[in-house]
């Protein structure tokens, strides 16, 4: 067995669907292993654009089986819409190459309510969340209380759990935040209609990753939100509510670290963030717009899962650095390279200072990120197109430069940068 691990490395939506498409080439079995649908991977296949919530990348790979594992937190209204949706596009979705464990927990309507009540009360305090009910899917979750997919399989258990679950939010929902209570009969009713639809998909995840070990299959597990949104290691409170750095993985697949081959980190070329929370080397004005894009392109920067603009700007190697030790990353894959070029110069920020005084690596005080002000290396751009280039020699060689210097900043070897979205666009500097 052997397990590639993709995790983000930034504020998320640094390319991590993409990346993990073209790694699953070589891998047996993609894996989902943190997050929900708040995750948004848009990938460009043969067959189009596709953009993923819940289902692992590797369904747009016919030799791969994909696996929701424990760690994720599942709506299974989103998962059947998203799962339709990929079979209007033509991919094959059913039980033989889709499997989800019957440990991970679900996201319910009275999650999504307390989410949207508990962000109204933040009032200038919020997060920003993505509104899907994530963080009080992962409350109840640890507070041993939450409910887990495998019930779907009993329609007696769907009824009786979601019932006196639905009763005790809808008491919180207006005794705590004034809010209109959910209709328990039409939601029990949804969610037997579901049992069927995802009973079919459930596994064991004792017995699949018992299965997987003793036939020698690969896993690629595909990272959800980055570095920065980790519940323990990001800029708390505007991160997501779980962990979502490398050791994750393992957690959530039930396997321990020898099982680990490599750790990719990927990385945008410049930095983007959705939602609120310290962001140290933000853009604004025109420099900000040319980064992000107008959306017309849908490799613009606007949100997948919440079509919020995202919040952009120049690259943060301390961000990275910190990636790489938290993460354990053995490469990095650098996303978007394309979008550098015509920049006459691209600073690069390579340490923080506060009040005049350079301090060492990210604060681990997370909100102290409101007051680093980034020092810049300003690296020569460069003007050519380089969405056609393969070869690293065919780069231009102030692209080539900003590659190494990012592997110089953070010693971590870039293995492929990508040049623009579709699958062939990637310029590889080390075998994938
Ligand atoms: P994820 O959440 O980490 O998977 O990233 P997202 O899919 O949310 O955002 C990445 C966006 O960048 C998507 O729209 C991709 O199609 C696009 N993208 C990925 N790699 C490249 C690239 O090399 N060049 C360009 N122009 N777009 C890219
Ligand atoms: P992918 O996998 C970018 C952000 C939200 C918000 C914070 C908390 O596409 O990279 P949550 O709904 O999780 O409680 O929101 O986390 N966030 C993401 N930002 N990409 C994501 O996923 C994200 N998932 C959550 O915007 O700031
Ligand atoms: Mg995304």
């Amino acid at each position: 067995m052997s397990l590639r691990i993709v995790v983000g490395t930034q504020w998320g939506d640094e390319g991590k669907g993409r990346v993990t498409d073209i790694l699953a080439a070589s891998a047996d079995i993609v894996a989902r292993f943190c997050g929900g649908d708040n995750a948004g991977h848009t990938v460009v296949t043969d067959k189009g654009i596709i953009k993923l919530h819940l289902v692992p990348v590797g369904i747009a790979h016919e030799h791969v089986t994909s696996y929701i594992s424990r760690g994720v937190v599942v709506n299974p209204s989103v998962l059947l819409d998203e799962m339709e949706s990929h079979r209007e596009s033509g991919y094959e979705v059913n039980p033989t190459r889709l499997k989800i464990s019957s440990r991970a927990h679900m996201v319910t309507p009275a999650h999504i309510a307390l989410d949207a009540a508990q962000e109204q009360a933040r009032g200038s305090k919020a997060i920003g969340t993505t509104l899907r009910g994530i963080g009080p899917a992962f409350v109840d979750r640890t507070s041993r209380k939450g409910l887990t997919i495998g019930i779907l399989a009993s329609p007696r258990k769907t009824e009786e759990a979601l019932e006196s679950h639905l009763i005790e939010k809808n008491e919180e929902l207006r005794l705590k935040y004034g809010a209109p209570e959910l209709d328990v009969a039409s939601i029990v009713a949804d969610y037997l209609s579901f049992s069927p639809r995802i009973a079919p998909f459930l596994v064991d995840d004792s017995d699949f990753i018992a299965d997987v070990l003793a036939q020698k299959r690969t896993i690629l597990a595909e990272g959800t939100q980055g570095m920065m949104l980790d519940l323990d290691h990001g800029s708390c409170p505007f991160v997501t509510s779980a962990n979502t750095t490398a050791p994750a993985a393992l957690v959530s697949l039930g396997l321990g670290p020898k099982e680990v081959e490599s750790v990719i980190g990927v990385a945008k070329s410049f930095t983007s963030r959705v939602g609120e929370g310290p962001f140290p080397t933000e853009l604004s004005g025109a420099l900000a717009l040319r980064l992000r894009g107008t959306g017309r392109n849908q490799w613009d920067e606007f949100g997948v899962t919440t079509g919020r603009a995202r919040r952009v700007g120049w690259l943060d190697l301390e961000i990275l650095r910190y990636a790489a030790r938290v993460n354990g990353l053995d490469y990095l894959a650098l996303t978007k390279l394309d979008i550098l070029s015509g920049l006459e110069e691209i600073p690069v920020c390579v340490a923080y200072e506060i009040n005049g005084e350079q301090i060492r690596g990210v604060p681990s005080e997370p909100l102290l990120l409101y007051q680093c002000k980034p020092v810049y290396k300003v690296l020569p751009g460069w003007s050519t197109d380089i969405t056609g280039v393969r070869k690293p020699s065919d780069l231009p060689q102030n692209a080539r430069r900003y590659v190494e210097f990012v592997e110089d900043q953070t010693k971590i070897p870039v293995m492929l940068a990508t040049v623009g979205p579709h699958r062939e666009q990637n310029v590889w500097f080390i075998n994938g």
